[in-house]
């Protein structure tokens, strides 16, 4: 008998930025501490790009690894979904840059013809996008890659310590496209309160209040954050969310091997493992030597986890994340 066909990852890979930026580092830009930052996020070092570096080509290196670990040439693509909190410029989308700059590296000089667009949805963004690949696939396109890339480090403001101290640049891709048997992508639980957008924000760059000299020197362009807000808030969007996702598959929180939140603070991530009532060596963390990297955490922490043999073809794995909006979700992927 004929294996059904579902969407499943078939294909993953990261790109970080060589600058290592520690905590020590930080100590000698603004009042802070490693032992502080250590204790309230579990961060020690973030990558950061360095002046001039291009934020496109850390998603053109994880595309160009996730295609090549799923053995997919990139003329076999229908359609490509890059997920970010900001994009890499206001008009087009970091997709088509991304994809130019693909097909340039990978000197496929045939034209392609590809569908591609970018999703906003905070941090959530790659949880959102694979649920969407997942939709696209049994809508009939048959390979998607997904790419979470995100540079906060050009949004930040570097005198703030509230806010300097958490992010970090990074990128991550995965190919959706056919797996058989019981594997792939079996549920995903999508949710949001747009009550919460003032959480996190940038508010200037927009068409609703453009750049201008006013609005740089009130700093309007920096990423601003509730940092207790959002703290409360995501421990609980992510058990909600984890535990409707695995509900919709008919799964339990007991069954799963691997969970993986989004990276946003070690805190968060325990509290949301004791509130599930699991044990911390089922949650894939590396928070420590990354930060907050927004859309491109999970897939980093999974292509991480891949690599080093503790996340197996079989496996249940939940990703959960929240994000400004805010917004919030869970997938369910046998793997
Ligand atoms: N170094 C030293 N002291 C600091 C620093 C710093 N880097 N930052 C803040 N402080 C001070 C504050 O000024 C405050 O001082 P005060 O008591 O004299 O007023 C004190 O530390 C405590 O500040 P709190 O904000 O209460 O500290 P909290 O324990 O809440 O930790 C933190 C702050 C780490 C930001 C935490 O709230 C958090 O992680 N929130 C969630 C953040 C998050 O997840 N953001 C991303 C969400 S979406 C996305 O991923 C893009």
């Amino acid at each position: 008998m004929e294996l059904r066909e579902n969407p499943g990852i078939i294909g993953l890979g990261a790109s970080v930025p060589q600058h290592r930026l520690t905590n020590r580092d930080l100590e000698r830009m603004v009042e802070t501490t490693d032992e502080w930052i250590t204790q309230r996020t579990g961060i020690k070092e973030r990558r950061v790009l360095k002046e001039g570096e291009d934020p496109t080509l850390l998603g053109v290196e994880a595309a160009r690894k996730a295609l090549a670990s799923a053995g997919v040439g990139l003329d076999e693509l229908d359609l490509v979904i890059t997920a970010a909190n900001v994009q890499l410029m206001p008009v087009p989308g970091s997709s088509a840059l991304i994809l130019d700059e693909l097909q340039r590296r990978l000197q496929e000089a045939e034209p392609l013809d590809v569908a591609f667009f970018d999703l906003i949805a905070g941090c959530t963004g790659f949880v959102y996008a694979l649920e969407v690949a997942r939709q696209m696939f049994l809508g009939g396109y048959r390979r998607i890659l997904v790419i979470g890339l995100e540079a906060l480090s050009r949004f930040i403001n570097w005198e703030e310590r509230e806010t300097c101290v958490l992010f970090g640049d990074g990128a991550g891709a995965v190919i959706v496209g056919p797996v058989r048997g019981d594997r792939g992508i079996l549920a995903s639980y999508l949710g949001g309160d747009s009550s919460g957008w003032p959480l996190l924000r940038v508010e200037a760059g927009g068409t609703k209040l453009p750049a201008s000299e006013e609005t740089v020197a009130a700093g309007l362009h920096y990423l601003k954050m509730e940092g207790r807000g959002v703290f409360e808030e995501a421990v609980k969007m992510m058990e909600r969310a984890s535990l409707l996702a695995l509900e919709q598959a008919g799964l339990t929180v007991e069954e799963v091997d691997w969970f993986v939140p989004h990276q946003a603070n070690l805190r968060i991530i325990k509290a949301f493992a004791r509130r599930l009532g699991i044990p911390q060596e089922k949650v894939l963390v590396n928070i420590d030597r990354y930060g907050n990297t927004s859309t491109a955490s999970i897939p980093l922490a999974l292509d991480e986890a891949l690599r080093d043999n503790r996340l197996r073809e079989g496996d249940l794995v939940v990703l959960t994340g929240f994000g400004a909006g805010v917004t919030y979700g869970a997938n369910v992927i046998r793997w």
